[in-house]
């Protein structure tokens, strides 16, 4: 599979369209990034390689996000032009609060222990960590295939301590405050400190932390901006007095292209592998979704979650999902309700094909071996 010169070419068009749009020549900008968005489709489309798909996936749909909300219509607005400082109120808000806690969250026990240690006890026991000077709070990475619940258990420890999570996608935030990104972060930290706890979580951190010359992306400058002033953030790091508790966390499907400058000691030094769930994990997904449907006597719960393994929770949730969708159309037909049955099940897992591959956990395994974390 050759597919560099369509990178090249996606990556000269999108280099060219925010090239434009930062000129402010948005009708041009437009046209270079959907040519851009159609390379990266096209990539994406192409390749035999998941992980080259979901990247070049996920970065059309950023990019046709981007010209959506920036370059469509007229007068297109540019976000904060440089010098002519708009007051507009802050768009930084933390999410509403949520019920999710460690309860609903399946295994991830070492997660949940490393939570316990570096968060949760030095807040209910305030004189005991000084004694030992301990903060609470972290910089920790969650790494990890896709769907394995990074995002999940990272709202979840907003839930069991309290605080206000932030969530920040790394790739919209490149795109959508393109020139800005660092002011926007500037801001975000700012607006965390406020709270007495708070968490801001960096989702597809990869996204802006990879290593240089990595050639995927054509918005190195942005990033390296970015990099330079998350790094100082992070490195002059001091509490505020209203601030008792900020904890940082980062995901990503792809650790090993991280910049190793963001792991490093004082930095996002505490690295946690999120992986597929064991059995008793799968179980309790399997659980949450089916338990207490109308179901035949001969489906068994634990069988189906042990026929799960090696797949992610959020693959788990979406087949369970289809066998009961699977039990309503049939009871839509029938008039009447129908039994979740054997062959619902049958039906749906010769359907599904699990998207984690033995390839890439193998490079999750490598990365784990090296990672002092
Ligand atoms: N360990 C888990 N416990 C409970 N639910 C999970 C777990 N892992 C995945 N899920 C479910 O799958 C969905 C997708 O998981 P997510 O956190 O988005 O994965 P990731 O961020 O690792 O890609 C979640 O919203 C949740 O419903
Ligand atoms: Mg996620």
């Amino acid at each position: 599979m050759n597919n560099q010169p369509t990178i090249e070419a996606y990556k000269s068009f999108s280099r060219r369209g925010k090239e434009l749009y930062a000129a402010g020549n948005f009708t041009e900008a437009r046209e270079a990034l959907l040519k851009a968005a159609e390379l990266a489709n096209k990539i994406s489309v192409e390749s035999s390689s998941y992980e080259v798909r979901m990247e070049y996936h996920r970065a059309a749909a950023s990019l046709l996000d981007f010209i959506k909300k920036s370059c469509s219509g007229a007068p297109a607005k540019r976000v904060s032009p440089a010098g002519a400082e708009e007051k507009k109120p802050s768009d930084i808000r933390p999410e509403k609060k949520g019920a999710v806690t460690f309860a609903d969250v399946a295994g991830l026990e070492d997660v949940k222990e490393q939570i316990r240690y570096k968060v949760i006890e030095p807040l209910k026991n305030p004189a005991l960590a000084a004694m030992y000077k301990i903060e609470p709070g972290a910089k920790i990475l969650l790494y990890g295939p896709p769907g394995t619940g990074k995002t999940f258990i990272a709202r979840a420890i907003a839930g069991e301590v309290d605080a206000e999570f932030y969530a920040v996608n790394c790739q919209d935030l490149i795109s959508k405050y393109m020139g800005d990104s660092s002011k926007k972060l500037d801001e975000l930290f700012e607006t965390a400190q406020k709270n007495e706890r708070a968490i801001i979580f960096f989702d597809e951190f990869d996204s802006v932390a990879s290593k240089r010359g990595d050639g995927t992306d054509g918005v190195d400058a942005e990033m390296a901006r970015f990099v330079a002033t998350f790094l100082t953030k992070v490195d002059g790091f001091k509490r505020s007095e209203t601030n008792k508790m900020l904890l940082l966390i980062a995901a990503t499907n792809r650790p090993w292209a991280l910049d190793s400058a963001m792991l490093r000691g004082g930095r996002f030094d505490t690295h946690i592998y999120v992986g597929v769930p064991d059995q008793a994990a799968r179980e309790f997904l399997v659980g949450r979704e089916l338990k207490g449907l109308p179901m035949d006597e001969d489906v068994d719960l634990a069988k189906l979650a042990s026929v799960l393994a090696g797949y992610g929770g959020g693959d788990i949730a979406a087949i369970c999902g289809k066998i009961k969708l699977n039990a309503y159309m049939r009871s839509l037909r029938a008039g009447a309700p129908q039994n979740i049955s054997r062959d619902d099940c049958n039906r749906v897992l010769l359907a599904s094909h699990n998207m984690i591959t033995p390839e890439e956990l193998a490079k999750f395994e490598k990365f784990r071996a090296g990672s002092a974390g």
